[in-house]
């Protein structure tokens, strides 16, 4: 009868896997802060892309970890760049079976960590401002490289105003009209990203406050995705998931397009912490915390639990 009358179902179709590849590695890198979770080397990537494939995950985001780092993050648009040769690789080998989706950010590629270009000279000023338009430009130029490499959605996780039509404005005028976007519309300035921040090495001067979401706000949520859809983003996110099930429910009710969210990093690892420790049923949580994040409207989850998901559906 349960079953029968459930009103949320997780398909294998709705989990999007993130993925990390890192340069210079001959070996996959654990990350100590997410177990189960790898910086990968390029062949352990296809690996684990054929894997998720094969378990009918909808879809793999790829996050790159470059050797080298500047004050503009140069590799990220560079079309020998960590990021785009592995896109390269992954759409080649399962481009058919699943959306390969890219992070279009620049703090994986920054010496100083953030999302975009400073305004400020020095990185440990107190005060960190991003040149908001001068990012813009580096945003289109990534958009560029990884729709060339055949990244079929671009996740644009940087929160600078105006990110969404700039970026469809350059891929239309570069003949990527078929190239989507994938809007991170409210993502908050959230401690849940911790582990991720050694998944990618971050080399994070300060914090993202001055552009990233404050948690307090419900309505900020809301205004931020109406704005990216009037710039035309195809799909949008909210980030973190659990955190922000009302933020994600308001935005699920208006949304004229799908409605996306990630169940980030920290979320991922308070479960696998609790489980190892033996407080908490890791199957049955991970579970939950999923069918939760559907219930309160998002239509996919991007969650490092997919492909493993995915498997028991
Ligand atoms: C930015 C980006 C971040 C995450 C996804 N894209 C980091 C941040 O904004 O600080 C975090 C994802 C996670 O914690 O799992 N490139």
């Amino acid at each position: 009868m349960r079953r029968l009358t459930a009103e949320t179902r997780l398909h294998a179709a709705d989990l999007v896997l993130p993925l990390f590849v890192r340069e210079g590695i001959s070996e996959p890198q654990a990350i100590s802060s997410m177990p189960g979770v790898f910086q990968h080397t390029i062949d352990s990537l296809r690996r684990a892309a054929v894997e998720a494939a094969t378990a009918g995950v909808g879809g793999v985001m790829l996050f790159g970890v470059p050797e080298v780092r500047d004050a503009v993050g140069s590799a990220a648009d560079d079309p020998n760049g960590i990021l785009n040769v592995a896109t390269r690789a992954i759409a080649d080998e399962v481009g058919d079976a699943l959306v390969v989706q890219t992070d279009l950010c620049l703090d994986e590629f920054t010496d100083h960590g953030h999302c975009g270009v400073l305004q400020v000279a020095s990185a440990d000023s107190d005060r960190i401002v991003v040149d908001n338009d001068a990012t813009l430009e580096r945003y289109r130029a990534m958009a560029l490289a990884q729709a060339e490499a055949g990244s079929a959605l671009l996740g644009l996780s940087g929160m600078m105003d105006g990110q969404v039509a700039s970026v469809r404005d350059a891929l239309d005028a570069a003949g990527f009209q078929d190239t989507a976007i994938l809007a991170y519309s409210a993502k908050y300035a959230s401690a849940f990203y911790g582990p991720f921040r050694e998944a990618v090495d971050s080399q994070l001067v300060g914090d993202r406050r001055t552009y990233q979401q404050d948690p307090a706000n419900r309505r900020e949520g809301l205004r931020e995705a109406e704005l990216d859809l009037a710039e035309g983003a195809d799909i949008v996110m909210v980030k973190p998931a659990m955190s922000y099930l009302d933020v994600l429910a308001d935005v699920a009710a208006v949304s004229p397009v799908p409605v996306w969210a990630y169940q980030v990093s920290g979320e991922a690892a308070m479960i696998e912490a609790a489980a190892a420790n033996g407080w908490i049923d890791r199957d049955r949580a991970i579970e939950e915390s999923v069918v939760s994040i559907k219930r309160a409207g998002a239509d996919t989850v991007l969650t490092y639990f997919a492909t493993e998901l995915a498997r028991g559906l």
